[in-house]
C-alpha cells in the first residue's frame, strides 16, 4: 500500500492541466448499456475509479480500453445484468447500471452499496423513482432485483436533489414508453454533461440544465463519441493548494464557470483571479482571510470541496465555520488534522475552525478521497515532514496527483509501504 511523504513549507508556483471529471465519466460509462455498438470518450482520467467502473461494465460484456484518457467501450454483446456486491463496495457509483439495465433489458440485479466511510448514504431515491416508471423492486440477499416488461414514463419529485438518482432514472426514462416529467432534478454539471450524451444517443430530453426534466422516451438509442467535462473538484481542489501556500497557479483545461461559487470564496480569502475561456489564473500574495462555506447542490459550494477548505481556513488567522448540508457526517479528517496540530471544534455538521496556528508534520491516515485531498493540502502547510498513508483513496479520483504537485513545486514522494 502506497503512502505519501511530503515536506512541508514550499509555495506551488506552474501551470497544470486539469483532468477530466471523474463524476462525469462515472455517469457517462453506464450509459453505453442503453445502446450496442462501439462508444469512445476523449478525456476519460485515468483513475481507481474509472478502472473499477471498466471491471464493471467488463464483467457485463463491455469490451473498455483506457488509452491516453481516451476510452473505447464496445457494448455490443451484454451477456450478464448484475452488478455484483464486489464492485459494488468498492465504488458507490456502480449503482448508476441499474437504471439503464432494468430500462434496456427488463431486468437487473445490483448489490446494495451498504454504508460508506463518513455514514449513510441511501439509494432510496433511485429505486423510489424506478418504481414510478413501472419497474417492480425486490431486495433479496442484499441485492436490488428489478425487473419490467417495458418501463412507463411518469411524474416524480426527488424529495432530496440527489445526482445519482436523477443520472438513474434520466437514463432509464430514455428507454421509456412515454414521458417522464422529472423535478427537483440535480443540474450538476456532471449531470447535465450525461444528459447531452443521451441526447446525442438520440434520446430526447427537454430542459437539460435546469431542475425540471422532460423526457419523452424512444425505442432505441445509438453509440455516439463524447468528452468528459473538466474536474472541477480536482480544479478547486489545485487553486486551494496554490491560495494556502501564498503561491501563483494557472490551471488550463478547465470550465471556471462551474466554478463561480468557489472562485468567489477564493477571492474572499484574499486571492486575486484572473479567468479567460478555458484557464483560470490565481495569485495569492495576501495572507488569507477566514472565510465561512456552506455546502449546498450545484451552483453552490460543493460538498466534494468541503474538506479542501476546511486545510486551507488553518492557514487563515482568525475563525471560520464550515457547515456541510448534503453529507452531515463527511468529518472524518477532522481528527487526522487535529494530529497536524489543527483547532477544530466540531458541533454536528458544522466544524469551526481557529487558524493561524503553525501546524506540525505527523503520520495521518486518509478515510476517504476528499479526507486524504484535505490531509495532503494541510501537509503542504506543516512545517516539517508528514506522512499520509493510505492513498489509494486518492488514486481514485486524484489523476497523477503527486506528479501535478511536484511540477508545482510541492515535495512529495509515493512510497510503497507495508503498513495499512
Ligand atoms: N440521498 C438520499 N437518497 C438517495 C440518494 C441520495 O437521501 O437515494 C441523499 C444523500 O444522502 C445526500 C444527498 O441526497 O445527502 C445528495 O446525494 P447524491 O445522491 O447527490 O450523491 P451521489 O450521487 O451518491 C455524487 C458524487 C459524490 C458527491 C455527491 C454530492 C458521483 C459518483 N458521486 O454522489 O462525489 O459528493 O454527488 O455532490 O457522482 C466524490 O467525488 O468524492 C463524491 C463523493
Amino acid at each position: 500500500m502506497d503512502k505519501f511523504v511530503i515536506e512541508g513549507g514550499h509555495r506551488l508556483c506552474g501551470r497544470v492541466k486539469i483532468s477530466g471529471a471523474k463524476n462525469g465519466s462515472l455517469a457517462m460509462m453506464p450509459a453505453v448499456l442503453l445502446a450496442p455498438g462501439v462508444y469512445h470518450l476523449k478525456n476519460t482520467p485515468n483513475l481507481r475509479d474509472v478502472w473499477t467502473m471498466s471491471r464493471l461494465l467488463g464483467s457485463m460484456g463491455v469490451f473498455c480500453e483506457l488509452n491516453d484518457n481516451n476510452l473505447f467501450m464496445d457494448a455490443s454483446q451484454i451477456k450478464s445484468y448484475e452488478a455484483p456486491y464486489e464492485h459494488v463496495k468498492m465504488m458507490r457509483a456502480s449503482f448508476y447500471v441499474l437504471g439503464p439495465l432494468v430500462a434496456r433489458y427488463g431486468t437487473a440485479k445490483v448489490s446494495l452499496p451498504g454504508g460508506c466511510a463518513w455514514g449513510p448514504r441511501p439509494v432510496d431515491l433511485h429505486l423510489k423513482g424506478l418504481e414510478k416508471l413501472g419497474a417492480e423492486i425486490s431486495i433479496e440477499n442484499g441485492y436490488v432485483v428489478a425487473k419490467a416488461e417495458k418501463l412507463k414514463g411518469a411524474k416524480f419529485h426527488f424529495d432530496i436533489s440527489s445526482v445519482g438518482a436523477t443520472g438513474n432514472i434520466m437514463m432509464a426514462a430514455t428507454l421509456a414508453q412515454g414521458t417522464t416529467l422529472l423535478t427537483n432534478a440535480a443540474i450538476e454539471p456532471e449531470i447535465t454533461s450525461l444528459a447531452r450524451m443521451l441526447v446525442k444517443m438520440g434520446a430526447k430530453i427537454e430542459g437539460i440544465g435546469t431542475s425540471q426534466l422532460i423526457i419523452d422516451g424512444v425505442a432505441e438509442l445509438h453509440p455516439v463519441d463524447d468528452e468528459t467535462i473538466p474536474d472541477r473538484i480536482e480544479a478547486a481542489t489545485f487553486l486551494i493548494a496554490a491560495a494556502m501556500t501564498g503561491g501563483r497557479i494557472e490551471l488550463e483545461h478547465t470550465n471556471p464557470y462551474h466554478l463561480a461559487s468557489v472562485l468567489q470564496k477564493l477571492e474572499e480569502s484574499g486571492c486575486n483571479i484572473d479567468v479567460t475561456s478555458d484557464n483560470i489564473l490565481l495569485e495569492m500574495d495576501n495572507e488569507p482571510k477566514p472565510v465561512d462555506i456552506t455546502t449546498s447542490v450545484y451552483p453552490g459550494i460543493p460538498t466534494d470541496i468541503q474538506a479542501q477548505w476546511l486545510a486551507f481556513m488553518l492557514k487563515a488567522n482568525g475563525i471560520s465555520k464550515i457547515i456541510d448540508t448534503i453529507y452531515t457526517d463527511r468529518f472524518k479528517h477532522v481528527p487526522e488534522l487535529r494530529r497536524l496540530g489543527a483547532n477544530i471544534d466540531l458541533q454536528e455538521n458544522t466544524a469551526i475552525v481557529q487558524g493561524g496556528k503553525q501546524l506540525s508534520g505527523a503520520t495521518v491516515m486518509s478515510s476517504d478521497l476528499r479526507a486524504s485531498a484535505s490531509l495532503i493540502l494541510a501537509a503542504l502547510i506543516a512545517e516539517g515532514q508528514s506522512e499520509v498513508l493510505r492513498v489509494y483513496h486518492i488514486d481514485r479520483g486524484y489523476e497523477n496527483i503527486e506528479k501535478k504537485l511536484t511540477s508545482l513545486g510541492a515535495v512529495i514522494k509515493r512510497v510503497k509501504t507495508d503498513l495499512i
